[in-house]
């Protein structure tokens, strides 16, 4: 009886598999262009989403500080310096590994990392001294207004010598080393520059513990608590310094701190254990066994066949981790797994064994990441995209204040706080297409209410779609696998 259910399901996914066939470079050029709908500050003459328009102009101003530019992290206005830089490191990652598959979106990839570095240039721009989020997120929340309509305190937050943020530093670091490598060619001395940065930053992250948590916590939680610690961050930012510089002792420093290293199945803005550990399959060091032997229990532990196995599917064949806005999981993790197949394919296509007679080859990991990747752009259940204006068949009421609300092209007027409470209450469509972003993602039954208060479904953020930027420059030029 089992395995008649079991075989039945089996020809379901298949079928739903096979009926549709994607567009991996119509929804690349989308996943970029979704950072676009994201800037803060002075928008350039070169943008394509014209609906957006400048915002947030005097970021730093009362203190003297110009904090103009980044990202908005989500559907509100606020900027978090935490998940911001982690999606700028994803997007580096995603530009050093697959980069040579994204044909003329390179260009506006390099685009998008860059108005992340510029403006963490200017958070770290005072040694010892760190911008870590700009926006009051109660004040901000309470609202639903335009980016460019804002009135909300733009209150900075830092941290310093006396009040450390080890993680968000840390992550800064990363965000500025893997740049620097994406830079290395393009513009060299921009490059130095992120280096430069990344080096005095790593070492005040390092040298000057602590948790943001700690003098920042009313106004980082419950939205980016830093809930792993900070020596995920500190190893993770030290193997990128290692990678961009070739320099011994970040290595050193890797290994030295290796006890230190958490759950290997854990992947995400606040945690970057099983980064660390696939990223180090991409250096060429010794005493790399442990980071190794790492990276092969978190690729085993993906796999629904596998005994070792950390993460559920639902009926339909998608990933589901804890923790809200699962997409993210599923992007950040096929993003792992696809990087994991090219170290094995470099080692002469070894086969890694998951126990209980289980092995797998590149090609494993690659399906495993097509299926998560098919189901989100259309092959699930429901067939919806959940990439914002990808196909005929997307979510229409994101959880997104500025794509919900009229552009000031249509609507020049101020829309204050209360005002857009009217549009984000109401059941029409949102009025703007954000296109290419990725929402929270369906429910574990595979279905979808496509409801803007249901924020953990229907909101987009960028490090949902940062490591799916790599993922679909993969498949672009891989797209039978
Ligand atoms: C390189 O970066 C610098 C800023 O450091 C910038 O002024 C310059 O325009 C960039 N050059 C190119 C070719 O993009
Ligand atoms: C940060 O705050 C959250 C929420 O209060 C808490 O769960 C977490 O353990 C704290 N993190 C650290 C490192 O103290
Ligand atoms: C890896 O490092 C070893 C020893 O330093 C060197 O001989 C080898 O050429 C390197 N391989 C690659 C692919 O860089
Ligand atoms: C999804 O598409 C398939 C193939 O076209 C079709 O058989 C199925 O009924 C569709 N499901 C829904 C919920 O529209
Ligand atoms: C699917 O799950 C959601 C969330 O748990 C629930 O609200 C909804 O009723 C379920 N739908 C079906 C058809 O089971």
């Amino acid at each position: 009886m089992k395995l008649i259910i079991q075989s039945v399901l089996v020809s379901v996914l298949v079928m739903v598999g096979s009926v549709r066939s994607h567009d991996y470079g119509d929804a690349l050029t989308k996943s970029i262009l979704f950072f676009e709908g994201q800037r803060s500050g002075k928008i350039p003459s070169n943008q394509r989403m014209t609906w957006r328009k400048d915002s947030a102009l005097k970021d730093g101003i009362e203190i003297g500080v110009d904090l103009t530019g980044g990202y908005y992290d989500a559907g509100d206005n606020v900027k978090f310096n935490f998940p911001m830089s982690f999606s700028i490191t994803m997007l580096a990652w995603s530009v050093i590994e697959f980069g040579d598959s994204m044909g003329s979106d390179q260009q506006y990839a390099l685009d998008a990392i860059r108005w992340g570095t510029d403006y963490l240039m200017k958070a770290t721009s005072i040694p010892n001294f760190i911008f870590v989020q700009v926006g009051e997120p109660y004040n901000d929340h309470n609202c639903w207004e335009r980016p460019e309509d804002m009135d909300t305190p733009r209150t900075p937050y830092a941290i310093s010598k006396e009040f450390p943020g080890s993680e968000v530093a840390a992550e800064i670091a990363a965000a500025l080393a893997s740049s620097s490598i994406v830079f290395r060619h393009t513009n060299y001395s921009y490059s130095q520059d992120l280096i430069r940065r990344a080096t005095r930053v790593f070492y005040f992250a390092d040298k000057y513990r602590g948790f943001y948590n700690d003098t920042l916590h009313p106004w980082v939680c419950p939205f980016y608590c830093d809930f792993s610690g900070y020596q995920d961050e500190l190893l993770w930012g030290a193997a990128w310094l290692y990678r961009a510089t070739l320099i011994p002792d970040y290595w050193n420093y890797v290994v030295k701190n290796a006890y230190n290293l958490g759950n290997y199945n854990e992947f995400g803005w606040d945690n970057k254990n099983a980064g660390i550990n696939v990223l180090v399959t991409r250096l060429n060091t010794s005493n790399s066994d442990l980071f190794i032997g790492n990276a092969n229990k978190f690729a085993c532990s993906l796999l629904p066949e596998s005994p070792t196995k950390a993460v559920d599917y639902s009926p339909g064949g998608l990933m589901f981790k804890d923790g809200g806005s699962n997409l993210q999981h599923a992007t950040s993790l096929s993003f792992l797994a696809l990087v994991y197949s090219r170290y094995l394919e470099e080692l002469n296509n070894r086969v890694v064994a998951c126990g209980g007679g289980v092995m797998a080859d590149k090609h494993r990991f690659r399906q495993l990441a097509k299926g998560q990747v098919d189901y989100i752009l259309g092959s699930n259940p429901l067939n919806l995209s959940y990439m914002v204006g990808y196909s005929g068949y997307f979510p229409q009421r994101i959880h997104h204040r500025g794509s919900t609300l009229p552009s000031i092209d249509q609507h020049p007027g101020f829309i204050d706080c209360n005002g857009g409470k009217l549009y984000a209450n109401s059941n029409n469509p949102n009025a703007n297409v954000l296109t290419g972003a990725v929402v929270g993602g369906p429910f574990m039954n595979d279905t979808y209410p496509d409801d803007r208060v249901n924020f953990r479904q229907s909101e987009p953020t960028t490090y949902i779609n940062a490591p799916f930027v790599g993922v679909l420059a993969f498949f672009k030029s891989h797209p039978s696998c």
